[in-house]
């Protein structure tokens, strides 16, 4: 495929047939890893574009973003890519590789030295806030509250219309909300009978659980509720604990040969689970958001496994069945209830 730019080859992933049994329904997966750094390459294009096209950021002008993964490397390549200074905020917790990543496009890194009132969160807002002062004309793409981050996912949306027939579930992880909400819009403007699955993490409180903030798995779940999470577009949720998300991101590689992060690992666990549910006939698709390498020395490291005594996390083969609000630990799944059942039920728990 030939394409005018490094902006342009943005998308147009491959899609693959997943190797399952046979009594399974047909399972795709939506390889977002082999964009040219992850899944978020699609939302900083469309945000900075969209920026670029409202005058909001003008030629030449700064853009800063504060991340440690896949939204930084989106933005480092279509930032530098179109000559706009980068700057990216984020914390010691990075890993290497990103950081070496974002140093080769030439973007600014600025590493916040110690937490503030709200941990690393608040102290790399606080930097944020900093910099958009210092640098008169800079854009912030905002991924949590941006609505060109779902909007980003038509276009995702309507590759997946032209590669398949028929797409009765799609499955995805959750964190801004934008990917999993964005494409599931769009699909259902042409599938309205599509069944939409979320996944997070247990601890995080995306789908009404409490917050347990020593998580361990990335990119997917959340200590707020991002403006682009929009629980009318998802119909069951599933939380994985860590131990079940890294074990079943090795299984992605031992099975089907895909080297991904813990999300696509996570997506895998889940895809499974639904292709044997649904049985031959159905049409299931999972997005896998970003490659396994950032993850060498977490996700795919006996020791640091052991280092977290993830060990010792309980582990289902099947998710257990609950009502909204059940607090969980270990693989779950709730159906997720319309809005007035939704507010009625965190009343209630608030009483409590
Ligand atoms: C690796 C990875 N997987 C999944 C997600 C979740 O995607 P979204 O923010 O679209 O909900 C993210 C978000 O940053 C991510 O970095």
């Amino acid at each position: 495929m030939r394409f005018a730019s490094i902006v342009a080859a943005v998308g147009h992933t491959p899609l693959v047939q997943l190797r399952l049994g046979p009594g399974d329904a047909v399972c795709h997966a939506k390889l977002e890893m082999q964009n040219l750094y992850g899944m978020k390459d699609r939302v900083a294009r469309q945000a900075i574009l969209h920026a670029r096209e409202t005058g909001e950021l003008a030629p030449g002008a700064a853009i800063v973003e504060s991340s440690s993964g896949t939204m930084a490397l989106g933005v480092a390549l279509v930032g530098t890519a179109l000559g706009h200074p980068v700057h990216i905020v984020t914390d010691p917790r990075i890993d290497p590789m990103t950081l070496t990543k974002l140093q080769a496009l030439g973007c600014a890194v600025h590493v916040v030295p110690r937490m503030t009132g709200n941990g690393w969160q608040s102290a790399r807002l606080e930097r944020l806030a900093d910099l958009m002062a210092e640098l008169p004309g800079a854009f912030c793409p905002q991924q949590y509250r941006n609505p060109q981050n779902p909007l980003a996912y038509r276009a995702l949306a309507e590759e997946l219309l032209a590669d398949l027939d028929r797409i009765d579930v799609l499955v995805g992880t959750v964190g801004s909300g934008g990917s999993l909400c964005g494409t599931a819009r769009a699909l259902r403007r042409h599938l309205d009978r599509l069944w939409v699955v979320g996944i997070d993490c247990t601890g995080s409180v995306l789908f009404g659980q409490p917050d347990r903030p020593k998580r361990l798995q990335s990119g997917l779940g959340n200590s707020l509720i991002p403006a682009n999470l929009d629980l009318d577009q998802i119909d069951e949720v599933h939380w994985l604990n860590d131990r079940e998300a890294f074990e079943a991101t090795s299984r992605l590689a031992a099975e089907q040969a895909i080297f991904g992060g813990n999300t696509s690992g996570s997506v895998y666990r889940v895809l499974r689970h639904l292709a044997r549910e649904r049985g031959p006939g159905a049409s299931v698709v999972g997005l896998l958001p970003d490659r396994g390498d950032r993850y060498h020395a977490s996700v795919y490291s006996e020791d640091y496994r052991r280092e977290h005594r993830l060990h010792e996390l309980a582990t289902r083969d099947e998710p257990e069945l609950v009502t909204w609000r059940t607090e969980v630990g270990a693989w779950s799944r709730a159906l997720v209830p319309p809005e007035a059942e939704r507010s009625r039920v965190a009343q209630a728990a608030a009483v409590r």
